[in-house]
Protein backbone atom coordinates (compact mmCIF):
# COMPACT_ATOMS: atom_id res chain seq x y z
CA UNK A 1 0.00 0.00 0.00
CA UNK A 2 1.52 3.26 -0.84
CA UNK A 3 1.50 6.24 1.55
CA UNK A 4 -1.57 7.84 -0.05
CA UNK A 5 -3.94 4.93 -0.06
CA UNK A 6 -5.69 4.12 3.05
CA UNK A 7 -8.74 1.06 3.91
CA UNK A 8 -11.21 1.72 6.20
CA UNK A 9 -13.81 -0.69 6.88
CA UNK A 10 -15.81 -1.91 10.28
CA UNK A 11 -12.94 -5.22 10.36
CA UNK A 12 -9.93 -3.25 9.02
CA UNK A 13 -8.83 0.43 9.14
CA UNK A 14 -5.24 1.05 7.45
CA UNK A 15 -3.44 3.80 5.77
CA UNK A 16 -3.31 7.82 7.12
CA UNK A 17 -6.97 8.64 6.10
CA UNK A 18 -7.98 11.33 3.84
CA UNK A 19 -11.63 12.55 4.86
CA UNK A 20 -13.00 14.08 2.33
CA UNK A 21 -12.14 11.30 -0.31
CA UNK A 22 -13.63 8.93 2.30
CA UNK A 23 -16.73 11.13 2.08
CA UNK A 24 -17.09 10.50 -1.69
CA UNK A 25 -15.71 7.29 -1.09
CA UNK A 26 -19.17 6.41 1.38
CA UNK A 27 -21.28 8.75 -0.31
CA UNK A 28 -21.55 10.48 2.99
CA UNK A 29 -22.65 14.42 3.49
CA UNK A 30 -19.79 16.61 5.16
CA UNK A 31 -20.99 18.49 7.84
CA UNK A 32 -22.16 21.93 6.29
CA UNK A 33 -21.17 25.61 8.58
CA UNK A 34 -25.24 25.59 8.28
CA UNK A 35 -25.68 22.50 9.87
CA UNK A 36 -23.36 23.30 12.89
CA UNK A 37 -25.39 26.62 12.91
CA UNK A 38 -28.37 25.05 12.93
CA UNK A 39 -27.30 22.22 15.72
CA UNK A 40 -26.00 25.32 17.86
CA UNK A 41 -29.42 27.13 17.64
CA UNK A 42 -30.86 24.10 18.36
CA UNK A 43 -28.37 23.04 21.26
CA UNK A 44 -27.53 26.02 22.69
CA UNK A 45 -24.05 24.90 22.77
CA UNK A 46 -21.26 24.94 20.04
CA UNK A 47 -19.89 21.02 20.95
CA UNK A 48 -15.93 21.09 20.82
CA UNK A 49 -15.92 17.82 18.77
CA UNK A 50 -18.38 19.50 16.06
CA UNK A 51 -16.15 23.00 16.23
CA UNK A 52 -13.03 20.92 16.03
CA UNK A 53 -14.38 18.53 12.84
CA UNK A 54 -13.78 15.24 15.38
CA UNK A 55 -17.19 14.54 14.32
CA UNK A 56 -17.39 15.41 10.47
CA UNK A 57 -19.81 13.86 8.25
CA UNK A 58 -23.20 12.64 8.05
CA UNK A 59 -26.44 11.23 6.38
CA UNK A 60 -29.87 12.69 7.27
CA UNK A 61 -28.61 14.69 10.34
CA UNK A 62 -30.91 17.87 8.68
CA UNK A 63 -33.54 15.75 8.37
CA UNK A 64 -33.92 14.35 12.41
CA UNK A 65 -33.26 18.24 13.14
CA UNK A 66 -35.65 19.70 10.69
CA UNK A 67 -37.87 17.09 12.43
CA UNK A 68 -37.41 17.90 15.86
CA UNK A 69 -38.39 21.64 15.18
CA UNK A 70 -41.67 20.55 14.07
CA UNK A 71 -41.76 17.99 16.99
CA UNK A 72 -41.03 14.96 15.72
CA UNK A 73 -38.73 13.05 18.12
CA UNK A 74 -36.01 10.87 17.57
CA UNK A 75 -34.18 7.84 19.23
CA UNK A 76 -30.03 7.40 19.87
CA UNK A 77 -28.37 4.28 19.37
CA UNK A 78 -24.70 3.43 18.88
CA UNK A 79 -22.81 0.17 19.70
CA UNK A 80 -19.49 -1.62 20.59
CA UNK A 81 -18.12 -4.72 19.30
CA UNK A 82 -16.35 -6.12 22.69
CA UNK A 83 -12.57 -7.44 21.67
CA UNK A 84 -10.96 -6.26 24.73
CA UNK A 85 -11.38 -3.68 27.22
CA UNK A 86 -12.44 -0.30 26.15
CA UNK A 87 -9.63 2.26 25.02
CA UNK A 88 -10.13 6.03 25.18
CA UNK A 89 -10.77 6.68 21.40
CA UNK A 90 -14.01 4.30 22.21
CA UNK A 91 -15.24 6.85 23.90
CA UNK A 92 -15.39 9.60 21.89
CA UNK A 93 -18.83 8.80 20.10
CA UNK A 94 -20.16 7.56 23.39
CA UNK A 95 -19.29 11.12 25.07
CA UNK A 96 -20.74 12.76 22.00
CA UNK A 97 -24.18 10.50 22.43
CA UNK A 98 -24.64 11.62 25.89
CA UNK A 99 -24.06 15.06 25.14
CA UNK A 100 -26.90 14.44 22.20
CA UNK A 101 -29.42 12.64 24.64
CA UNK A 102 -28.99 15.54 27.76
CA UNK A 103 -29.87 18.34 25.02
CA UNK A 104 -32.53 16.44 23.18
CA UNK A 105 -33.93 14.12 26.27
CA UNK A 106 -34.42 11.00 24.25
CA UNK A 107 -33.48 7.53 24.22
CA UNK A 108 -30.58 6.11 24.06
CA UNK A 109 -29.31 2.36 23.12
CA UNK A 110 -26.28 0.87 23.09
CA UNK A 111 -25.58 -2.74 21.82
CA UNK A 112 -22.42 -4.68 22.70
CA UNK A 113 -21.96 -7.43 19.70
CA UNK A 114 -20.55 -10.23 21.37
CA UNK A 115 -21.45 -12.51 18.65
CA UNK A 116 -20.03 -10.00 15.83
CA UNK A 117 -16.50 -10.40 17.70
CA UNK A 118 -16.48 -14.11 18.56
CA UNK A 119 -17.31 -14.76 14.47
CA UNK A 120 -14.67 -12.16 13.26
CA UNK A 121 -11.54 -12.99 15.82
CA UNK A 122 -9.98 -16.40 16.16
CA UNK A 123 -8.47 -15.95 19.11
CA UNK A 124 -11.91 -14.92 20.94
CA UNK A 125 -13.99 -17.35 22.93
CA UNK A 126 -17.52 -16.47 23.43
CA UNK A 127 -17.37 -16.43 27.14
CA UNK A 128 -14.31 -13.93 26.84
CA UNK A 129 -16.41 -11.75 24.49
CA UNK A 130 -19.13 -11.68 26.36
CA UNK A 131 -17.15 -10.91 29.86
CA UNK A 132 -15.61 -8.21 28.12
CA UNK A 133 -19.47 -6.62 26.94
CA UNK A 134 -20.05 -7.06 30.67
CA UNK A 135 -16.61 -4.46 31.57
CA UNK A 136 -17.47 -2.24 28.25
CA UNK A 137 -21.14 -1.36 29.35
CA UNK A 138 -19.41 0.03 32.96
CA UNK A 139 -17.20 2.25 30.56
CA UNK A 140 -20.58 3.44 29.22
CA UNK A 141 -22.76 3.35 32.22
CA UNK A 142 -19.63 5.54 33.77
CA UNK A 143 -20.16 8.53 31.30
CA UNK A 144 -23.76 9.45 33.03
CA UNK A 145 -26.34 8.05 30.65
CA UNK A 146 -30.00 8.58 31.99
CA UNK A 147 -30.96 5.43 33.24
CA UNK A 148 -34.25 5.31 32.78
CA UNK A 149 -33.74 6.55 29.29
CA UNK A 150 -31.05 4.03 28.39
CA UNK A 151 -30.92 0.42 27.75
CA UNK A 152 -28.03 -2.08 26.78
CA UNK A 153 -28.19 -4.44 24.87
CA UNK A 154 -25.72 -7.62 24.61
CA UNK A 155 -26.63 -9.74 21.54
CA UNK A 156 -26.10 -13.19 23.12
CA UNK A 157 -28.48 -11.69 26.06
CA UNK A 158 -30.95 -10.09 24.47
CA UNK A 159 -31.43 -11.96 21.15
CA UNK A 160 -35.35 -12.51 21.86
CA UNK A 161 -35.41 -8.86 21.53
CA UNK A 162 -33.57 -8.13 18.32
CA UNK A 163 -34.64 -11.21 16.39
CA UNK A 164 -37.92 -10.76 15.33
CA UNK A 165 -36.59 -7.29 13.99
CA UNK A 166 -33.20 -9.05 12.53
CA UNK A 167 -35.24 -11.52 10.36
CA UNK A 168 -37.34 -8.45 8.93
CA UNK A 169 -33.88 -7.20 7.87
CA UNK A 170 -31.99 -10.56 6.94
CA UNK A 171 -34.96 -11.36 4.72
CA UNK A 172 -34.36 -7.98 2.33
CA UNK A 173 -30.64 -8.48 2.56
CA UNK A 174 -28.87 -10.85 -0.28
CA UNK A 175 -25.63 -12.30 -0.16
CA UNK A 176 -23.88 -10.26 -3.22
CA UNK A 177 -24.84 -7.35 -1.46
CA UNK A 178 -22.79 -8.19 1.75
CA UNK A 179 -20.33 -9.30 -0.37
CA UNK A 180 -20.16 -6.21 -2.45
CA UNK A 181 -19.98 -4.47 0.48
CA UNK A 182 -17.61 -6.31 2.45
CA UNK A 183 -15.49 -8.20 0.36
CA UNK A 184 -16.96 -11.66 2.07
CA UNK A 185 -15.70 -15.21 0.89
CA UNK A 186 -16.58 -18.39 0.13
CA UNK A 187 -14.59 -18.73 3.41
CA UNK A 188 -16.38 -16.26 5.75
CA UNK A 189 -18.23 -18.05 8.25
CA UNK A 190 -22.00 -17.67 7.93
CA UNK A 191 -22.08 -15.89 11.26
CA UNK A 192 -20.38 -12.58 9.51
CA UNK A 193 -23.09 -12.84 6.80
CA UNK A 194 -25.29 -12.78 8.82
CA UNK A 195 -24.32 -9.95 11.61
CA UNK A 196 -25.66 -6.97 9.79
CA UNK A 197 -28.93 -7.61 10.61
CA UNK A 198 -28.41 -7.63 14.25
CA UNK A 199 -26.49 -4.43 13.99
CA UNK A 200 -29.31 -2.95 12.05
CA UNK A 201 -31.54 -4.48 14.53
CA UNK A 202 -31.91 -1.63 17.24
CA UNK A 203 -32.46 0.90 14.62
CA UNK A 204 -35.99 -0.33 14.32
CA UNK A 205 -36.79 -1.12 17.95
CA UNK A 206 -38.64 2.09 18.13
CA UNK A 207 -40.92 3.72 15.94
CA UNK A 208 -39.05 6.59 15.43
CA UNK A 209 -36.55 7.76 13.25
CA UNK A 210 -32.86 6.75 14.80
CA UNK A 211 -29.60 9.23 15.18
CA UNK A 212 -26.77 7.11 15.10
CA UNK A 213 -23.05 9.01 16.29
CA UNK A 214 -20.22 6.15 15.36
CA UNK A 215 -17.22 5.51 14.01
CA UNK A 216 -16.78 6.40 9.98
CA UNK A 217 -15.67 2.66 10.06
CA UNK A 218 -19.14 1.63 10.81
CA UNK A 219 -21.08 3.47 7.85
CA UNK A 220 -20.87 0.21 5.65
CA UNK A 221 -23.13 -1.37 7.87
CA UNK A 222 -25.98 1.46 7.66
CA UNK A 223 -25.67 1.93 4.66
CA UNK A 224 -27.24 -1.68 3.80
CA UNK A 225 -29.44 -0.62 6.34
CA UNK A 226 -30.66 2.41 4.20
CA UNK A 227 -30.85 0.28 1.39
CA UNK A 228 -33.44 -1.94 2.97
CA UNK A 229 -34.96 0.47 5.55
CA UNK A 230 -38.31 0.97 2.87
CA UNK A 231 -38.17 -2.76 2.15
CA UNK A 232 -39.44 -2.95 5.77
CA UNK A 233 -41.60 0.29 6.00
CA UNK A 234 -39.10 1.82 8.35
CA UNK A 235 -37.22 5.35 8.53
CA UNK A 236 -33.71 5.18 7.51
CA UNK A 237 -31.35 5.52 10.32
CA UNK A 238 -29.70 8.77 10.42
CA UNK A 239 -25.88 9.14 11.09
CA UNK A 240 -23.36 10.92 12.61
CA UNK A 241 -19.24 10.35 11.88
CA UNK A 242 -16.35 10.42 14.06
CA UNK A 243 -12.79 10.42 12.52
CA UNK A 244 -10.92 7.51 13.92
CA UNK A 245 -8.53 8.15 16.57
CA UNK A 246 -5.02 7.58 15.78
CA UNK A 247 -3.08 4.57 17.54
CA UNK A 248 -0.51 5.73 20.10
CA UNK A 249 2.22 4.40 17.64
CA UNK A 250 1.49 7.24 14.89
CA UNK A 251 -0.78 8.29 11.87
CA UNK A 252 -2.80 5.64 9.85
CA UNK A 253 -4.86 3.22 11.20
CA UNK A 254 -7.09 3.43 14.46
CA UNK A 255 -6.24 2.67 17.99
CA UNK A 256 -6.49 -1.40 18.19
CA UNK A 257 -8.34 -2.67 21.22
CA UNK A 258 -5.44 -6.08 20.55
CA UNK A 259 -2.63 -4.07 20.60
CA UNK A 260 -1.29 -3.48 24.19
CA UNK A 261 1.06 -0.75 22.69
CA UNK A 262 -1.28 1.37 20.55
CA UNK A 263 -3.41 2.17 23.04
CA UNK A 264 -4.48 3.76 26.35
CA UNK A 265 -7.40 1.85 28.24
CA UNK A 266 -9.85 2.59 30.83
CA UNK A 267 -8.47 0.49 33.26
CA UNK A 268 -4.82 1.59 33.13
CA UNK A 269 -3.34 2.74 36.23
CA UNK A 270 -1.57 6.30 36.16
CA UNK A 271 2.29 4.70 35.88
CA UNK A 272 0.89 2.38 33.06
CA UNK A 273 -0.64 5.77 30.81
CA UNK A 274 2.64 7.55 32.08
CA UNK A 275 4.78 5.21 30.72
CA UNK A 276 2.98 4.25 27.41
CA UNK A 277 2.63 8.20 26.53
CA UNK A 278 6.35 8.27 27.13
CA UNK A 279 7.47 5.72 25.78
CA UNK A 280 5.19 5.01 22.33
CA UNK A 281 3.13 8.64 21.52
CA UNK A 282 4.66 9.12 18.08
CA UNK A 283 6.09 12.59 18.19
CA UNK A 284 6.14 15.22 16.16
CA UNK A 285 8.92 16.78 17.53
CA UNK A 286 12.74 16.82 16.02
CA UNK A 287 15.77 14.54 17.16
CA UNK A 288 17.73 16.67 19.87
CA UNK A 289 16.58 19.40 21.54
CA UNK A 290 18.78 21.90 19.82
CA UNK A 291 17.02 20.59 16.06
CA UNK A 292 13.82 21.62 17.95
CA UNK A 293 14.63 24.48 19.19
CA UNK A 294 15.07 26.00 16.03
CA UNK A 295 12.96 24.33 13.07
CA UNK A 296 10.05 23.27 15.74
CA UNK A 297 7.89 20.12 16.07
CA UNK A 298 4.81 19.65 13.97
CA UNK A 299 1.36 19.03 16.17
CA UNK A 300 -0.80 18.29 13.29
CA UNK A 301 0.94 14.81 13.06
CA UNK A 302 2.12 14.44 16.61
CA UNK A 303 -0.27 12.02 18.46
CA UNK A 304 -0.21 13.67 21.87
CA UNK A 305 -1.42 16.97 20.40
CA UNK A 306 -4.16 15.33 18.61
CA UNK A 307 -5.60 13.14 21.81
CA UNK A 308 -5.81 17.22 23.27
CA UNK A 309 -7.25 18.43 20.85
CA UNK A 310 -9.74 15.22 19.76
CA UNK A 311 -10.67 14.81 23.38
CA UNK A 312 -8.81 16.02 26.47
CA UNK A 313 -8.30 19.78 26.09
CA UNK A 314 -11.70 21.48 25.86
CA UNK A 315 -10.44 25.02 26.18
CA UNK A 316 -9.50 26.22 22.70
CA UNK A 317 -7.17 29.16 23.85
CA UNK A 318 -4.98 26.85 25.67
CA UNK A 319 -4.91 24.09 22.69
CA UNK A 320 -3.73 27.09 20.18
CA UNK A 321 -0.84 28.03 22.83
CA UNK A 322 0.10 24.19 22.72
CA UNK A 323 -0.20 23.96 19.08
CA UNK A 324 1.78 27.53 18.79
CA UNK A 325 4.49 26.56 20.93
CA UNK A 326 5.10 23.30 19.86
CA UNK A 327 5.46 24.61 16.55
CA UNK A 328 7.79 27.28 17.17
CA UNK A 329 10.31 24.59 18.86
CA UNK A 330 9.47 26.39 22.22
CA UNK A 331 8.05 23.52 23.64
CA UNK A 332 9.63 20.43 24.02
CA UNK A 333 8.29 17.04 23.15
CA UNK A 334 8.37 16.02 26.74
CA UNK A 335 6.46 18.65 28.11
CA UNK A 336 3.87 18.55 25.43
CA UNK A 337 3.70 14.41 26.73
CA UNK A 338 3.93 15.55 30.63
CA UNK A 339 0.42 18.05 29.83
CA UNK A 340 -1.32 15.02 28.34
CA UNK A 341 -0.39 12.58 30.73
CA UNK A 342 -1.69 14.98 33.60
CA UNK A 343 -4.80 14.99 31.48
CA UNK A 344 -5.51 11.86 30.98
CA UNK A 345 -4.89 10.66 34.53
CA UNK A 346 -6.96 13.35 35.82
CA UNK A 347 -9.78 12.17 33.70
CA UNK A 348 -9.12 8.21 34.44
CA UNK A 349 -9.55 8.90 38.42
CA UNK A 350 -12.73 9.81 38.26
CA UNK A 351 -13.94 7.77 35.47
CA UNK A 352 -12.72 4.72 36.93
CA UNK A 353 -14.51 5.65 40.17
CA UNK A 354 -18.06 5.58 38.17
CA UNK A 355 -17.03 2.90 36.61
CA UNK A 356 -17.02 0.72 40.25
CA UNK A 357 -20.20 2.34 40.97
CA UNK A 358 -21.30 1.11 37.47
CA UNK A 359 -21.19 -2.53 38.81
CA UNK A 360 -24.00 -2.18 41.53
CA UNK A 361 -26.35 -0.34 39.10
CA UNK A 362 -25.99 -2.21 35.72
CA UNK A 363 -29.11 -4.62 35.82
CA UNK A 364 -30.78 -0.37 35.82
CA UNK A 365 -29.56 -0.24 32.45
CA UNK A 366 -30.12 -3.77 31.02
CA UNK A 367 -32.76 -3.97 28.11
CA UNK A 368 -35.99 -5.81 29.64
CA UNK A 369 -38.31 -7.86 26.87
CA UNK A 370 -40.74 -5.61 28.52
CA UNK A 371 -39.47 -2.43 27.36
CA UNK A 372 -39.23 -3.28 23.38
CA UNK A 373 -41.77 -3.98 22.22
CA UNK A 374 -42.07 -1.35 18.51
CA UNK A 375 -41.49 -4.77 17.00
CA UNK A 376 -44.88 -6.24 18.08
CA UNK A 377 -47.01 -2.87 16.91
CA UNK A 378 -46.62 -4.19 12.95
N1 LIG B 1 -19.72 -3.34 15.07
C1 LIG B 1 -19.40 -2.37 16.07
C2 LIG B 1 -17.94 -2.52 16.50
O1 LIG B 1 -17.25 -3.42 16.11
C3 LIG B 1 -20.31 -2.45 17.26
C4 LIG B 1 -21.65 -1.82 17.00
C5 LIG B 1 -22.88 -2.43 17.07
C6 LIG B 1 -21.91 -0.46 16.65
N2 LIG B 1 -23.87 -1.55 16.81
C7 LIG B 1 -23.32 -0.35 16.54
C8 LIG B 1 -21.08 0.65 16.45
C9 LIG B 1 -23.89 0.88 16.21
C10 LIG B 1 -21.67 1.85 16.12
C11 LIG B 1 -23.07 1.98 15.99
O2 LIG B 1 -17.46 -1.73 17.26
Amino acid sequence: MSSDEFVVTPWHVEGDIDYDKLIKQFGTQKISNDLLSKLQKITGEDHFMLRRGVFFSHRDLNLILENFEKGKEFFLYTGRGPSGHTHIGHLIPWVFAKWLQDKFNVNMYFQLTDDEKFFAKQDLSLDQTTNFALENALDFIALGFKPDKTKIIINTKHIKTLYPIAAQVAKKINFSNTKAVFGFTNETNVGMIFYTSLQSAPCFIENKQVLIPLGVDQDPHFRITRDIAQKINKTKPALIHNIMIPSLLGPGGKMSASDEKSTIYTTDSPEVVKKKINKYAFSGGQSDIDEHRKIGGNPDIDVSYQYLRIFFERDDSKLKKIYDDYKSGKMLTGELKSILIEKINKFLLVHQQKRQEARKNIDDYTVSYKHLRAHETE
